[in-house]
């Protein structure tokens, strides 16, 4: 299975993608969780994505795409992948479509999770991460439990002010991607209101259609 998730920032791209990879068998690629993990070790990427990612703006296609092209050539890739905030403008769409032509494999599907813009905000500014194991929590949604509380993560980018910039970078940027799948027949609508027991069932229905 090579798919992709698709969505606005804080429709649940991470909680899916950690609750269907185990379904699955395939690695979960998040261009998100790559840009920060070179941001906190200083690399001369990380250094260049983080002006980008502070300020709620997209880390210029160049960069994303090379990052992303290399890792899924990996030999972990062979047999499938789960690509979790790439691609995110129609050049990257178009350089990942290229690259799989080249490599003589096709993508199977791309799941578009659905969440109104009001309910995006909260979602995301009250998001916490375990830096440990990579645990999403939600403070209202998902409360952490107590003995992990202290050492979880508020993400720099979390902010009302940088969610609001994100979430209209997706609009401008992002969602243009929408079409270019829809033509070649493998968009997958999924509503992304809800538990999210409800729409990991939702995702895995769509993906058996
Ligand atoms: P990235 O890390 O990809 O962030 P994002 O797309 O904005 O998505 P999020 O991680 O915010 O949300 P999510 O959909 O994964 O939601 P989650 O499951 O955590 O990118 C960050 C930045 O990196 C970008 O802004 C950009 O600068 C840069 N970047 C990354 N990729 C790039 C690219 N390709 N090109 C250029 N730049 C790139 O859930 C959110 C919260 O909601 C959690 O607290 C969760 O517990 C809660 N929640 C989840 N599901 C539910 C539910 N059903 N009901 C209630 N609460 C829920």
């Amino acid at each position: 299975m090579r798919m992709i998730l698709v969505g606005p920032p804080g429709a649940g791209k991470g909680t899916q993608a950690a609750r269907l990879v185990d379904t699955f068998l395939i690695p979960h690629i998040s261009s998100g969780d790559m840009l920060r993990a070179a941001v906190k070790e200083g690399t001369a990427l990380g250094k260049e994505a983080d002006r980008y990612m502070k300020a709620g703006g997209l880390v210029p296609d160049d960069v994303v795409i090379g990052m992303i092209l290399e890792r899924i050539a990996k030999h972990d890739c062979a047999k499938g992948f789960m690509l979790d905030g790439f691609p995110r403008t129609r050049p990257q769409a178009e350089a990942l479509d290229a690259a799989m032509t080249k490599a003589g494999v096709a993508l199977d599907a791309v799941v578009l999770i659905e969440v109104p813009d009001q309910l995006l905000e909260e979602r995301a500014v009250h998001r916490r991460t375990d830096p440990q194991t990579g645990t999403i929590y939600h403070l209202k949604y998902n409360p952490p439990p107590a003995d992990v509380s202290a050492r979880l993560v508020h993400r720099a980018d979390d902010t009302k002010e940088a969610v609001e910039k994100r979430i209209a970078k997706y609009h401008s940027e992002t969602a243009p991607i929408i079409p270019f799948y829809l033509e070649k027949g493998i968009l997958k609508r999924v509503d992304g209101v809800g538990d999210p027991d409800t729409i990991t069932e939702r995702i895995k229905a769509v993906l058996n259609s």
